[in-house]
């Protein structure tokens, strides 16, 4: 069982043995201690953004607070209170099958100042996050990643996917179903705990979606302090026939020149039904003196291309999103469902050595798995990395086109069992960045 309580666990002494071999400290931070505007300075830096008012500092410590902060200080440099390497992690959860969810290790705020990079400072952190999360029962970590090339290394992969649409509003026309409830426009200062009540509803159902939190949805409602267009902020609530608020879509309009070719972008749609989903997209699409809708983090292949008479309107930039990295095969595997029965011995290489070894996954005809460390002797059938078996796990890839790209090696026969059994009952989504 996974310690819920991050804030307790001890540093690693790992890191901390690497840290000071260089001549670096590596501390945890309390949030509402003096560390705090320091820690909160080097990360802006570190993700290029301004220096933070009170305000917006203050803000950022309501959330920070249940977060476990770690931070590298170099005690020689100019400024020995203000880090050289930054970390947040908490245990969160994550969708692993429609209904279900596991204890995950969720990581952010990775930063290590430009005058100190590529000295390990990054690889101590990371290493003290999953060391930590391994030994506190984690058995899966996650994070959203500004760059592709960072954390493969470490073992992480991409396991749920999102797109970035657009919408030519002139060219879409709407053919979708009509939806039979209300649309209804909610104030600001509603937004926080209409979209926190949808969301919800939706991610439990979402395998690959974790909850947001209350700083996420103040920014999204335009709350936060420091927001330029939060004063812009609209939002539309749905309520189905039976009086049940089932969505909500969140907006900016921004102007153009042409007065009939304003953009309006989504800062959440969340439905928890196709009837819900249909309204809120209907109404983005035929908004007077709209002529592009712009959303971000929706699914891969995004169901308003569906619903609309010309679906090469609607175009979807598809990104790797959510990356999970196992740390504990048996719990990982056994955490979800699957399509039908399994029995399967797979050899797991993985340098850091968490999920090294042999297991034996068996799936029941009711679609639940058992997961047992096999004999080293016991001939394995499908030999892959951590990395592959983290993409696999929610079955948002299948084995067979890892196999393609040499990642995955089995038989034809086992790859078609093993897609067969990890299809999911929903295509993983992540649709917030943490
Ligand atoms: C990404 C970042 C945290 C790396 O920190 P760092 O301390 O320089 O990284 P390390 O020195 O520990 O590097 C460890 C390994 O990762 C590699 N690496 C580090 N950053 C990399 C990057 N951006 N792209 C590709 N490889 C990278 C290093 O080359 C090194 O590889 P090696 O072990 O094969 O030699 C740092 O560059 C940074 O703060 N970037 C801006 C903020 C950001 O993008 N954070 C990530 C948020 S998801």
């Amino acid at each position: 069982m996974a310690s819920l309580d991050t804030l307790t666990l001890p540093l690693d002494p790992t890191s901390a043995a690497d840290l000071a071999a260089s001549g670096l400290e590596y501390e945890r931070v309390d949030a509402d201690g003096e560390g705090f505007r320091p820690f909160q300075r080097a990360v802006a830096r570190g993700f290029l953004g301004g220096e933070s008012t009170d305000d917006e500092a203050e803000n950022a410590r309501k959330t920070l607070r249940t977060r476990r902060l770690t931070a590298v200080y170099d005690r020689r440099g100019v400024e020995p209170a203000v880090p050289v390497g930054t970390i947040d992690s908490w245990a969160s959860e994550l969708t692993t099958s429609p209904g279900r969810v596991a204890p995950l290790w969720s990581i952010s705020a990775v930063t290590v100042a430009a005058t100190h990079r590529r000295r390990g400072i990054a690889r101590a952190m990371i290493g003290g996050e999953l060391r930590t999360a391994a030994a506190a029962g984690f058995a899966i970590a996650g994070l959203t990643v500004t760059e592709a090339t960072i954390y493969g290394r470490w073992g992480f992969s991409p396991a749920a996917w999102a797109s970035d649409v657009q919408i030519d509003t002139g060219r879409a026309r709407w053919t979708g179903p009509t939806a039979p409830g209300r649309l209804d426009f909610v104030p600001r200062e509603a937004v926080v705990d209409r979209v926190a009540a949808v969301h919800e509803r939706v991610r439990i159902q979402r395998p690959g979606s974790v909850p947001g939190w209350d700083g996420r949805w103040r920014g999204i409602a335009g709350l936060a302090p420091g927001d330029k267009s939060g004063e812009k902020v609209r939002a539309v609530a749905y309520r189905g026939a039976d009086g049940d608020e089932t969505g909500i879509l969140v907006y900016t309009i921004d102007e153009r020149d042409d007065f009939s070719a304003h953009e309006l972008e989504v800062r959440a749609l969340f439905a928890v039904d196709a009837e819900a989903s249909a309204a809120l997209w209907r109404f983005a699409i035929e908004h007077d003196l709209v002529g592009r809708v712009k959303a971000w983090l929706q699914p891969a292949v995004p169901p308003v291309q569906w619903m609309v008479a010309d679906r090469r309107a609607v175009t979807a930039t598809l990104t790797d999103h959510h990356w999970l990295r196992i740390l504990d095969v048996p719990g990982a595997l056994g955490s979800r469902r699957y399509a039908g029965a399994l029995d399967v011995v797979l050899r797991v290489a993985d340098p850091l050595g968490f999920a090294e070894g042999t297991w034996r996954l068996r799936v029941g005809a009711d679609g639940e798995a058992v997961v047992t460390r096999a004999d080293e002797s016991e001939a394995s059938e499908v030999e892959l990395t951590v990395g592959a078996l983290s993409s696999l796990l929610l079955g948002g890839v299948r084995s067979t086109e890892l196999a393609h790209a040499g990642l995955v090696r089995a038989g034809a026969d086992v790859l078609v069992s093993v897609d067969r059994a990890f299809t999911p009952e929903a295509t993983p989504l992540l649709d917030i960045w943490y």
